[in-house]
């Protein structure tokens, strides 16, 4: 008899429930409520996980009591948030998705697993894959951006990563797809709001990085904290039952968010914690996340006959087997032996990935800082600001570690002088530095304004209505630029920031977002040209609020917008394009696309077909590109965005160099959901896009006529 058979046939009623409630240890704080101390639960066989512990003994002595006192002797899994870094902290999600590139996600993703597995963490609750449009939703800055291809491909890196190749070898963690689903579409942006979105976009947008997750083999997902429709995620059958596991065929573990069981109540759709523990396990929910729903009230729905044995059964099932492929029932200390990473081991890649992070979003010509300068003067509360410097979800990172942006120049340019004043506070009412932030900068060779958000104003529970910078940064900023002195805005954020105005006025503006603990010096690499940037923009840059939600994939309308004509969709005050398109991003080089063409005019689905393009370096500097190929369906049954992201291609370029680059199209690449949701694709004619950005009219474009294949 196989392990967890053997497990569960000697289990009782209430020790299977045990396996189905995941405590928090509360040695980080992720959510309002606590689980209390362990002890008599843990000896009573009623906890099959806990998380949030950040202490490898106090995971020892948890997994001891549960070994050694409980009657079954079974081992707990310890879970944690290890979202971008666990001890060494990479960028924040939505900053390396800008890297464009799977393979830096999946080195990320498994250096932080190494760190994690090494402090004893089993299971991570990431990645983050919701597809986020609004940045006043705080969490966008946990995932990948807007884009569902984006999404899937950063979803297979980080499964990938986390997972290894083995889940049970002991530097692996399982990792745990979330939030599912649609959670980033949160009503005007505002945290655990209810969503009310089409099948449509769910099946075109929000389900593909999931589905790439699953079909990575990803240990677990968790359901996420909204409803969809009036049906909240956590008791949601037709998304979970229906089809994560139906279709998707997903045998893992479904572990809930935090509370998310019991808020069935606030939710509405259940009158108690019997009926909530209920309504989940019978969406398939298997793990109950904090709320005690499944402990205390399973027994009870099981005795009303709101649910089956069977289904208590199938989720212990679930949670055992994921135990025994962590290999915890052959070892329960598995990850709990000596540490296999020495400290500072991910330095270097967490430099890499910070550089590879960085945005560029304009430059007159003021970067790189010339190799003369002699004095710059260094302005804002993000400039020596360590803490700030990881972002939100930090896991076992180091507050203290971070290189802050003024101490990377100083190292950088030892011969310069580098004078420092913080001028305001990220937020609140204090001005009273700005006068002495402006003497400083005047006469300055360069200013370097360095303003944003503080990290907690993104992530959980971190939504803002307004996305300008906070505080009286805008003062400082006015105050700076009114020296004349060349300045370069920095902005540190967790989603794109509103800062229009100085954006327009600044000499160059880079993104540095939240870049971890090698902020620093990767700033100073490209500030001084050292590292030519190269990271383009995950998300679409909106001008203002009122744009939101902005995205390039959309789809047009009967009368498009036209400048000349008033009856067409667009605003009185604003244009409708975005400040930045979707895959912005400057380099110090100058890329050329030109002779697009294809394999075929005309081609047949089955066999595909080639799009090329040539890619020539007139800038100064060897390059890395990033060409993005998007599509149009011309006529379609179901009317298909103006450009949608196919493809991306990366080609290392040296000054006076041509590169072609070549993609290579599948017929999957035609198909979209169809009117049963099933992927169709349609013969006709379809347009080819390629360029440096999803900017429409910067793109090159050729016409391509599709065959119905056989297989059609
Ligand atoms: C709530 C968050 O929504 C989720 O992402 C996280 O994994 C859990 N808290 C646990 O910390």
């Amino acid at each position: 008899m196989d392990l967890v058979d053997a497990l569960l046939a000697e289990m009782t009623l209430e020790e299977k429930i045990g396996q189905l409630n995941l405590v928090t240890a509360g040695q980080a704080v992720t959510g309002p409520a606590g689980s209390g101390d362990m002890t008599e639960n843990l000896r009573a066989g009623r906890i099959g996980g806990a998380f949030n512990f950040l202490d490898r003994d106090a995971i020892r002595a948890a997994q001891k009591l549960a070994v050694e006192e409980s009657r079954l002797g079974v081992p707990l899994f310890f879970g944690l948030d290890v979202l971008h870094g666990h001890r060494t902290i990479f960028p924040v999600p939505l900053a390396e998705a800008g890297a464009f590139d799977p393979a830096l996600w999946e080195r990320t993703a498994r250096a932080a697993a190494i760190e994690a597995a090494g402090d004893g963490v089993d299971l991570t609750f990431a990645p983050m894959l919701d597809i986020a449009r609004d940045p006043r939703w705080g969490r966008i800055v946990e995932g990948p951006g807007e884009d569902p291809r984006l999404g899937a491909a950063f979803a297979a890196a980080k499964v990938k990563g986390f997972q290894g190749e083995r889940l049970a070898d002991r530097a692996c963690v399982a990792a745990t797809a979330k939030h599912f689903c649609a959670y980033g579409a949160a009503l005007a942006g505002r945290d655990y709001a209810p969503v009310d979105i089409s099948e449509r976009t769910l099946h075109e947008v929000y389900l593909p990085p999931f589905a790439a997750a699953v079909a990575a083999g990803c240990a677990a997902i968790m359901p996420a904290f909204n409803s969809i429709a009036g049906v909240p995620m956590s008791a949601h059958v037709g998304l979970l039952r229906d089809y994560l596991r139906g279709k998707l065929g997903f045998a893992g573990v479904v572990i809930s968010d935090y509370t998310a069981i019991s808020e069935l109540i606030a939710h509405g759709v259940a009158a108690d914690l019997v009926e909530a523990a209920a309504l989940a396990l019978r969406a398939g929910v298997d793990m109950d996340m904090v709320s005690g729903a499944y402990v205390n009230s399973l027994p009870q729905a099981l005795a009303r006959g709101l649910v089956a044995l069977e289904d208590i059964d199938a989720a212990a099932r679930r949670v055992l087997t994921l135990k025994r492929d962590l290999g915890l029932l052959d070892d329960p200390y598995r990850r709990l032996g000596p540490a296999d990473t020495a400290p500072g081991a991910h330095k270097a890649l967490a430099l890499e990935a910070a550089r590879r992070s960085i945005t560029l979003l304009s430059n007159r010509g003021a970067l790189p800082l010339a190799a003369d300068i002699r004095r710059i003067a260094v302005v804002g509360p993000l400039a020596d600001a360590r803490a700030e410097m990881l972002g939100p979800w930090y896991a076992a990172g180091d507050p203290a570690a971070p290189v802050t942006i003024l101490a990377g120049l100083r190292a950088a340019l030892p011969q310069c002088e580098i004078i420092f004043q913080m001028g305001v506070p990220i937020e609140g009412g204090d001005d009273s530095g700005v006068a002495a932030a402006r003497a400083l900068c005047q006469g300055a060779d360069a200013v370097l304004l360095c303003v944003g958000e503080a990290a907690g104003m993104s992530g959980e529970a971190a939504s803002r209505a307004r996305l300008g910078l906070p505080g009286h940064q805008n003062a400082l900023a006015e105050a700076v630029l009114s020296t004349g002195a060349p300045v370069i805005a920095l902005l540190s954020s967790g989603r794109p920031l509103t800062a229009t105005s100085l954006i327009a006025r600044a000499e160059a503006t880079l993104a540095t977002w939240f870049l971890g603990d090698q902020a620093g010096p990767a700033i100073a690499d490209v500030l001084t040209g050292r590292f030519n940037p190269t990271a383009r923009l995950a998300v679409t840059w909106p001008r203002d609020v009122g744009q939101i939600p902005i995205f390039h994939a959309a789809r047009s309308c009967g009368r498009p917008p036209d400048p000349e004509n008033p009856f067409t969709s667009k605003y009185l005050d604003l244009p409708t394009a975005p400040l930045f398109p979707f895959g912005h991003g400057l380099s110090y080089a100058r890329v050329a696309l030109s002779n697009l063409r294809a394999s075929a005019a005309v081609f047949d689905f089955d066999a595909g077909l080639e799009i090329s393009i040539d890619a020539a370096n007139e800038g100064p500097v060897a390059t890395e590109e990033t060409v993005f190929l998007f599509l149009r369906d011309f006529v379609a049954r179901v009317a298909r965005p103006l450009i949608e992201l196919k493809a991306w291609r990366k080609a290392r370029v040296a000054p006076g160099e041509t590169k072609t680059i070549v993609f290579r199209l599948s017929g999957e690449d035609f198909s979209y959901p169809g009117e049963d949701f099933e992927p169709m694709r349609e013969p006709g004619a379809f347009e080819v896009f390629v360029g440096l950005n999803a900017d429409e009219k910067s793109l090159l474009s050729i016409r391509i006529e599709a065959r119905a294949s056989a297989s059609s």
